[in-house]
């Protein structure tokens, strides 16, 4: 007898999953060093576009896919579309996940090492000056690194291997408010401060000439990995989903709280940056080594650092469950596996992934591919190839090969309201306007712009 497949009990459950998958450290450590670099209000204009025109719609089109036949993208195109060469590309998925989610994992355990450190006050005993040597002798001493990856990959799959509604269902309901609360706790902190002016007008003035094919280039990316899009982690968690949620409105409710956290990510960052008088264009240095040195000239830096790194914790954990949750989705559906099998696979790839990511910054150091250490070379082809080309592929499926009358049905849940604005919108972006713009960022990565 073919098992119950069991999804998110509630509607806010499964909305509070999917913002936990899409806030993450690309919302707060990223975008904040993204836009500082790439001239504040102008990458901020253009990233809101990529939402828009290519964040909303290929997340549309996973929801589609996955709430359409409640599988993972391998089952779902042989029943919406049997036969289909498409679902070799359902493996871009599984690989992707496994590859960005080992590499995401090592810096979710340099956010415990300094959670750690905050909470034993061993951090802000430091000189400012000495942040920097900090952090690199902590990247690049092996077994504190590994250790701290490893543990958090414990946490990571002890919370899935509760299932879809006690585990991941249930953190999310409870981590997601509280990030919300303590993201604007920090936020009117920051806005308190001396020169929040400066940094307000640095993040949000609109200067064009620090943009360039860069900035527009970084911003698209940056939708992409923002709103998990690419490596079917939409598609694996709408196939949870109740038949009669609103997959328009949760998509732009979804968007919106993910658009919503960066950019107060900002406002927490940026005012402190310059009271302070420190660089906003540190770049990914901006959180472990910028901020401890706010934290440590702030009045109670000790619970502000700490509260700062369990809002990070919260941010990463549920987003590492999203990108588990791929592969072990796929091995349930596809190979039969018990929810315990598959998630003993999963965590043994990942965490072979994840450890040789957490050595690449000391004793494989020498290791490099296309220049880059395993670590770094990771960082750059999840996002720049695996998400892209998994997203391409998806807006192609959707807008072109799968029938018009699956994406009606979807769009309206069978006729229950209307998608006269919706589907056009949907169509045009899939059709057109995404492929387009994945195929110029392709262009650009490979040099030919
Ligand atoms: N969206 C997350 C972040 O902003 C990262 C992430 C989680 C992700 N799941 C994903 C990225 C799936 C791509 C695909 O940090």
């Amino acid at each position: 007898m073919k098992e119950k497949r069991i999804g998110f009990a509630t509607r806010m459950g499964a909305i509070a999953a999917t913002v936990g998958s899409a806030v993450g450290l690309g919302n707060i450590w990223r975008f904040p060093y993204q836009a500082g670099v790439n001239g504040g209000g102008a990458y901020i204009l253009v990233y809101l576009l990529c939402i828009v025109l290519l964040g909303i719609p290929i997340m549309m089109s996973e929801f589609i896919i996955g709430r359409s036949t409640h599988k993972n993208m391998k089952g779902a195109i042989e029943q919406l579309t049997p036969g289909s060469p498409f679902k070799i590309f359902s493996y871009i998925g599984v690989f992707g996940a496994l590859l960005i989610c080992g590499y995401y994992s090592v810096v979710c355990g340099w956010v415990i090492e300094y959670l750690w450190s905050s909470v034993s006050g061993s951090l802000l005993e430091s000189n400012p000056e000495q942040f920097p040597q900090i952090f690199t002798t902590f990247i690049g001493s092996p077994d504190r690194c590994v250790m701290w990856t490893l543990l958090f990959l414990a946490l990571n799959f002890l919370v899935l291997s509760r299932g879809i509604q006690k585990g991941v269902e249930r953190m999310a309901n409870i981590m997601m408010p509280l990030l919300f609360a303590l993201l604007i706790v920090f936020c009117v902190n920051s806005l308190l401060m001396p020169d929040s002016t400066k940094g307000l007008s640095f993040l949000f003035n609109i200067n064009f000439d620090k943009l360039g094919w860069k900035g527009v280039v970084d911003a698209m990316g940056q939708a992409f990995m923002s709103l998990s899009l690419g490596v079917t982690c939409l598609i694996t968690y709408s196939s949870y989903f109740k038949d009669d949620s609103n997959l328009m409105k949760d998509a732009v409710t979804i968007s919106t709280l993910d658009t919503l956290v960066a950019i107060l990510a900002g406002i927490v960052i940026f005012p402190a940056v310059f009271s302070f008088g420190l660089d906003p264009q540190a770049g990914p240095d901006l959180i472990f080594i910028t901020l401890p040195t706010i934290f440590q000239q702030m009045p109670g830096g000790t619970i502000w650092a700490t509260l700062f790194f369990i809002l990070l914790f919260f941010a990463s954990i549920t987003s590492t469950i999203s990108l588990s949750e791929i592969p072990i989705t796929f091995l349930i559906d596809e190979y039969k596996f018990s929810r315990g099998k598959a998630i003993i696979l999963t965590a043994v790839l990942m965490t072979v992934v994840a450890v040789l990511s957490a050595l690449s910054f000391s004793t494989l150091g020498d290791i490099t591919i296309a220049g880059k250490n395993i670590f770094d070379f990771l960082d750059f082809v999840g996002p720049n190839f695996f998400m892209l080309l998994g997203g391409l592929v998806t807006a192609v499926y959707v807008g072109w090969i799968i029938k018009k009358y699956v994406i009606h049905d979807q769009l309206t849940n069978g006729g229950m309201h209307r998608s006269r604005f919706v589907q056009p919108y949907i169509t045009i972006c899939l059709r057109f306007i995404s492929p387009v713009a994945i195929i110029i960022i392709f262009l650009y990565y490979v040099g030919l712009i």
